[in-house]
């Protein structure tokens, strides 16, 4: 039986995850939530695949050990696709990852031309030519990697306004591919990308969709969750590592989602 008050525990290396969040609440509402964003460390995505590894397993650990969530959700892309099998192996708790949305763009697409954009990471993950092979065969997949757009989100999500010339970058890095004139469908590989889809969507112009996962992994923690009571007995908090003069800026984004105060580790 589930303690009723045992939270969903909500991972990223920084703003990202709240892309996900905000869908959890709309299946979710009544579920005690910690928001945890692994700031000291970011960007994951210039990271080695071993020192991602090391800190996502390291860092969850300890996260369970301390607050016992019911589930874990790795929402990043780029912890997740190098990690989520380590972690399932040292941790009984249930996780949910996040992995490129590669399946519905598939299905999407009607030039057959689809784009990718994640994390330098990310984009050179086997996890994610076991996605290509998988759901999008007899289709064009196009990758780029588009690091800036990270702290353009973490900047946003501060009050600040990004550089535009981020996003012509992002988008000319996939439309000046050989075949990328074609692309109708882009996956947003990144969760901090979707906290950027209206400037992504100025630069791309408008034939270009995009798709993302966090619909799809809320449903799958709502799946999980099933048949279990939610009681919030505190108000919901976020974990930010790293510098507390950098957090202060994000009180306000945070308790737009519902998540009121930020602790430390
Ligand atoms: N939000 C993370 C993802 O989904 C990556 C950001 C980073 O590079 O830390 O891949």
């Amino acid at each position: 039986m589930v303690d009723p008050a045992a939270p969903i525990l909500i991972f990223d290396s920084g703003v990202g995850g709240l892309t996900v969040l905000a869908e959890v609440r709309k299946l979710l509402p009544d579920a005690p939530v910690i928001y945890v964003a692994d700031e000291a460390a970011l960007p994951y995505g210039d990271k080695t695949e071993a020192e991602i590894a090391a800190r996502v397993c390291g860092l969850l650990g300890r996260l369970a050990e301390r607050y016992h969530p019911r589930l874990i959700c790795i929402a990043c892309n780029t912890a997740s696709t190098i990690a989520l099998g380590m972690v399932r192996d040292v941790l009984e708790t249930p996780i949910v990852g996040t992995v490129p949305a590669i399946k519905p763009a598939a299905e999407n697409t009607q030039s057959g031309v689809i784009g990718l954009l994640g994390t330098t990471a990310t984009i050179r993950q086997a996890y994610v030519d076991k996605l290509e092979a998988e759901f999008a065969t007899g289709k064009t997949l196009l990758r780029h990697a588009a690091p800036e757009l990270v702290g353009a989100a973490e900047l946003k999500l501060r009050g600040g306004t990004p550089d535009p010339a981020i996003f012509e970058r992002a988008a000319q890095g996939l439309l000046s591919q050989p075949g990328g004139e074609s692309i109708d469908t882009v996956v947003l590989a990144c969760t901090h990308f979707p906290l950027l889809a209206d400037e992504l969507s100025a630069a791309f112009g408008e034939k270009v969709k995009f798709v993302d996962g966090a619909q799809g992994i809320a449903r799958r923690i709502h799946y999980l969750t099933q048949g279990q009571a939610f009681a919030r007995q505190d108000q919901d908090f976020a974990i930010v590592t790293g510098d507390e003069h950098n957090h202060s800026n994000l009180a306000g984004t945070l308790q737009t989602y519902g998540i009121c105060g930020i602790r430390s580790l």
